[in-house]
């Protein structure tokens, strides 16, 4: 197949017969740009960053290892070797790494740079949350970070600012490429057997670390229409298409907690990739999205050809690895209903970035005349499925919010819950935890307190 898009500057065509082959192999072996580094080949150490700017003019940082390239149609991609200007003039951020002694290898250091060549040039200045999906294990991040805060001020140099991308249909396939959502719906009834791609933050480990052959495939990426938050007076609505890292700032108006929750969610590179649609569809029992979307009431929309069906998000997981989703169905969008904002949720990790959750746990309830009202509590890891705790709302209802209400609410979570042990986390352990998080409400929740009797 011929895949269009424009590379550091220059518009290419790559010509591939795997339409799994990765951009990180692709740049490496076919165009000897190996300043893009392989480390680990599975989103976790940001060595094969590269900058991908969209039709929207957009730029974010990406992982190359787990980039298929027909995801890339109609997209710029910039590498390592593409940040100096022209003239060679060093990129700010190059120079600034320089100047604060921020590399001693040559392995982490091209990543980093794209990095944070990406955040500098849509003006993100968190720098901690923008370079926490990049490891280094040598120079230690306080001369990478002090690079980072030294180019804040700097001009976007101007050969950053991408001109839209060359062509956005590939060729010779064989695999399909659905415009949008209504040829998608149709293509997929008629190949219900075929593997849909997102953002391959799962995908792309199926292909570089299981080798698994993948059959007839769908590339979402052109499906514009399934992209995007749209805030109503009755709805937030977010389309399967729509990244975490535009979710987590959407969504921070409305229920910052959640937002909080989504910026621990893997890395800037993980998020910039992984889609709402995908996190909800592969059924994980730990993924981070579902457990706080449980608690706002969500509603999931699946599309199968022209029919359309909604269900509460709950429902859409039955089993561990079974949920209730036609063949040829998928996810469309998913609707959150607007409420003031009493979401409160907890990540526990082993590390605090970059890293799957042992136990998450989101708690949604009011507290009118100082009773809790239609409390809400939704928990991932517990179980084979993101899982409401039934006991436990049903503990917490009516009572007064108080710490001996919620010990209460405590005891029955085991009844709610029977964890596994498994490398993350023992059932034991998990059980506590999720019992502290419970607990914690009180602590976390003081002016919810104070409306008490
Ligand atoms: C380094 C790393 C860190 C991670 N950290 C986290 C984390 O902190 N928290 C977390 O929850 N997850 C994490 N993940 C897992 C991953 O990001 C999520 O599961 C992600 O949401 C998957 O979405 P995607 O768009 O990448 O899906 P893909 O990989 O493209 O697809 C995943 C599955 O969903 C299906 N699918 C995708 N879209 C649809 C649709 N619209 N309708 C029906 N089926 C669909 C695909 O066919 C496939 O079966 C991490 C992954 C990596 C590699
Ligand atoms: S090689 Fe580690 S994130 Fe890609
Ligand atoms: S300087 Fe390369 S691992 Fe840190």
């Amino acid at each position: 197949m011929d895949i269009p898009f424009r590379l550091n500057g220059e518009d290419v065509t790559a010509a591939t017969s795997d339409p799994t082959a990765t951009l990180l192999d692709w740049l490496r072996e076919t165009r000897g740009l190996t300043g893009t580094k392989e480390g680990c080949n599975e989103g976790d150490c940001g060595a094969c960053s590269v900058i991908v700017t969209g039709a929207d003019g957009t730029s974010r940082a990406l992982n190359a290892c787990i980039l298929f390239l027909p995801q890339l149609v109609g997209k710029t991609v910039r590498t390592v070797e593409g940040l100096a200007a022209p003239d060679g003039t060093l990129h700010p951020v190059q120079q600034a790494m320089v100047d604060h002694h921020g590399s001693q290898c040559g392995f982490c250091t091209p990543g980093f740079v794209t990095t944070m060549a990406a955040a500098h040039t849509v003006g993100a200045t968190d720098h901690t949350d923008q370079i926490a999906g990049n490891l280094c294990r040598c120079t230690g991040y306080a001369p990478i970070l002090r690079a980072a805060r030294a180019v804040v001020t700097a001009p976007v140099p101007q050969h950053m600012r991408e001109a839209p991308a060359p062509g956005s249909r590939i060729s010779n396939s064989g695999h399909h490429h659905p415009r949008d959502a209504d040829d998608l719906a149709q293509w997929y009834l008629d190949n219900p057997d075929a593997t849909l791609v997102a953002g391959a933050t799962d995908v792309g480990l199926w292909v570089t670390k299981q080798f698994r052959p993948l059959g007839r495939l769908a590339f979402l990426a052109g499906c514009d229409d399934l992209r995007g938050v749209t805030v109503t007076d009755g709805a937030i609505e977010i389309g399967a298409m729509t990244d975490m890292e535009t979710l987590r700032h959407a969504i921070a108006p409305h229920h910052p907690s959640f937002a909080e929750l989504l910026r621990r969610y893997g890395s800037v590179q993980v998020r910039n990739a992984a889609t709402i649609g995908g996190n909800i569809a592969n059924g994980s029992p730990i993924g981070d999205s579902p457990p706080p979307l449980i608690a706002l009431g969500a509603t999931l929309h699946l599309r199968r050809g022209d029919a359309r069906r909604s269900m509460p998000l709950e429902e859409f997981f039955i089993d561990y690895g079974k949920q209730d989703r036609q063949p040829g169905e998928f996810v469309e969008r998913v609707t959150i209903p607007r409420q003031p904002d009493t979401l409160t949720c907890h990540k526990l990790s082993k590390r605090f970035d970059q890293d799957i959750s042992a136990v998450c746990a989101a708690f949604n309830m009011a507290v009118e005349n100082g009773v809790i009202t239609n409390p809400r509590v939704a928990f991932g890891g517990m179980a084979g499925i993101p899982k409401r705790a039934a006991r436990t709302e049903a503990a917490l209802e009516g009572q007064p919010l108080t710490q001996a209400t919620l010990a209460e609410a405590a005891r029955d979570l085991a009844q709610d819950f029977t964890p596994m042990s498994d490398m993350r986390a023992s059932a034991t352990y998990r059980l506590a935890a999720a019992q502290g998080m419970l607990l914690r409400l009180v602590l976390d929740a003081p002016d919810l307190l104070a409306v008490q009797p």
